[in-house]
C-alpha cells in the first residue's frame, strides 16, 4: 500500500526544464487552450531546445499539463518576456500558472531579471487574472499599453495585444 504521502506526491505536478523531447506534447496542450496562438511544432521545439532555461514544464503523472514559454529579451537582459501560458483544464484553479512562473524567476538564469514583460488581449481574464495576481504578490501592480495593435500589426486579423509590465519585488528592493 502506498503511503498517504507518496499519494498526495503523486497528484502534484512536477516542475523542470522542457527538453525537445516535449515539443510535441506542448503543442498539443496549446492547441487545447484556447484562446492561446497555435504555435508550429517546429516553434515549440525550438523554444524547448534553445529557450529551455527560462522556459518551464509541469508534468503529472507522466502527462505535460502546464506550460509557459518565455524568454530574456535580447536586447534588454532585465526583462523576461513571458510568450505563452497554457495550463491543462484537469490542473487549473490550483495555482499551477503562478507556480511556474514564479520557478522560472527563482532559476539563477534570472538573477539578473528586473522585471516581466507578456501581452494579452483586452477579453482574456483568466490571463488577466494570473497576472494581476502575481503583480499584487509582487506589491508592484500593472503597466498597461496598447501595443501590436489590430489595424497596424495584424492586419485586423487579431484583436490588440496590450503590453503589460510588472516590476519584481526584489528588483525594488535591492534599487532602494
Ligand atoms: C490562464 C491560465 C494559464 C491560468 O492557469 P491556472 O493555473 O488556473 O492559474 P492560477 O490557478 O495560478 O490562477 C491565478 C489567478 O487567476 C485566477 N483565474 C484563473 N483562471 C481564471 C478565469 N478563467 N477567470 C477568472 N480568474 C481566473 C485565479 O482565480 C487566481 O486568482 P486567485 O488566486 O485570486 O483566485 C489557464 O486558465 C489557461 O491555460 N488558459 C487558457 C490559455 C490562456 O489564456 N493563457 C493565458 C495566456 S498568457
Amino acid at each position: 500500500m502506498q503511503h498517504p504521502r507518496d499519494l498526495a506526491r503523486a497528484n502534484i505536478p512536477s516542475l523542470r526544464k522542457p527538453r525537445s523531447e516535449d515539443g510535441a506534447a506542448i503543442w498539443e496542450l496549446v492547441r487545447a487552450c484556447k484562446p492561446l496562438d497555435e504555435n508550429s511544432m517546429y516553434c515549440n521545439l525550438i523554444q524547448c531546445d534553445h529557450f529551455a532555461d527560462t522556459c518551464v514544464v509541469a508534468e503529472l503523472k507522466g502527462e505535460v499539463v502546464g506550460w509557459i514559454s518565455a524568454y530574456v529579451m535580447p536586447n534588454d537582459p532585465e526583462t523576461l518576456f513571458v510568450w505563452q501560458v497554457a495550463v491543462s483544464e484537469k490542473a487549473r484553479g490550483m495555482g499551477l500558472g503562478t507556480l511556474m512562473l514564479k520557478s522560472i524567476l527563482d532559476r539563477a538564469e534570472c538573477d539578473d531579471v528586473e522585471r516581466i514583460q507578456t501581452t494579452i488581449t483586452s477579453d482574456n481574464e483568466a490571463s488577466w487574472a494570473l497576472f494581476r495576481k502575481f503583480g499584487k504578490t509582487q506589491g508592484t501592480g500593472l503597466d498597461v499599453q496598447p501595443y501590436y495593435t489590430q489595424a497596424l500589426h495584424f492586419q485586423n486579423r487579431h484583436e490588440t495585444e496590450n503590453l503589460v509590465t510588472i516590476p519584481l519585488a526584489q528588483s525594488l528592493a535591492r534599487a532602494a
